[in-house]
């Protein structure tokens, strides 16, 4: 049974983002599910939505998301964003993230918190309109454990526990939200630009030869200021800003 920090949590990110409320619920779909349903509707103020077991939990690129209660930590934050460009803002997020839980944790572009070569955690950001502005929710899966199932992943997985014996999702998740919300707050005013020297630093791709899953290869070299892929292919240097393509180095034969 885990104890869930919500108060703590509350306290620390309140003052951040006025009218925040933190919600654990057993089970649902999935929190990013819940809270996009919940912006559609008009809900907008800050929360976040803690799961301890989701039902249909969704990754990037239209792909599940699974996770074992107990064994993972899932949670989605929502609140309205506005900054002037959104491009990087998954990167800021993996680098809020991966520096509220250990040095030696990577970054996979565009977002995958990666160690040892294996997934720790990804995250999954939806957006919706609200009139000029717009509601973001961000969504993290964080392994405490490697999945029992995690040979037949097209990404090894790694769990946080491996790293951080002691680890539990509520001291995890107490760790990693305030952060975020300050990250969030950086990001809305000046963009990626305060995040690419520390994106630079966990860049797990940088000087690897890689492979899209568009068919592109060549060799990563590093991020822009705008958080796109720098990627030198035999045709020069690409800027890759697509979601929907991914990144494998190229040892790996998972694609
Ligand atoms: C990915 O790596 O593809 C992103 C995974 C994101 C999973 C989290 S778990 C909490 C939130 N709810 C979801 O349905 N997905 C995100």
């Amino acid at each position: 049974m885990t104890r869930w920090p919500a108060e703590a949590i509350w306290e620390t990110v309140a003052p951040l983002l006025p009218g925040f409320t933190v919600e654990i619920l057993p089970e649902i779909d999935s929190t990013n599910t819940e809270l996009m349903r919940r912006a559609r509707a008009g809900q907008t103020e800050p929360v976040l939505l803690v799961a301890e077991s989701q039902t249909a939990g969704r990754g990037r690129l239209g792909r599940d998301w699974r996770s074992a209660p107990g064994a993972s930590l899932t949670f989605s934050m929502s609140l309205p964003l506005a900054p002037a460009d959104w491009s990087g803002l998954s990167l800021a997020v993996g680098l809020s993230l991966a520096t509220s839980l250990h040095p030696d944790i990577g970054l996979k572009w565009p977002n995958d918190l990666w160690w040892q070569e294996r997934k720790l955690a990804g995250i999954l950001i939806e957006t919706a309109a609200l009139g000029a502005a717009r509601q973001v929710v961000i969504g993290v899966g964080v392994n405490l454990a490697p999945p029992p199932d995690a040979d037949g992943l097209r990404t090894p997985a790694a769990g946080l526990q491996e790293l951080l014996p002691a680890m539990d999702a509520g001291t995890a998740l107490l760790r990693l939200v305030e952060p975020l919300a300050r990250t969030l707050k950086t990001f809305e005013t000046g963009g990626f630009s305060p995040f690419v020297a520390g994106y630079r630093e966990r860049d797990v791709l940088q000087g690897r030869e890689v492979v899209l899953s568009d068919g592109v290869q060549g060799v990563a070299r590093g991020v822009d200021a705008g958080g796109a892929l720098l990627v030198h292919t035999a045709a020069g240097l690409q800027r890759v800003t697509s979601s929907d393509v991914s990144v494998r180095p190229r040892s790996d034969t998972h694609l």
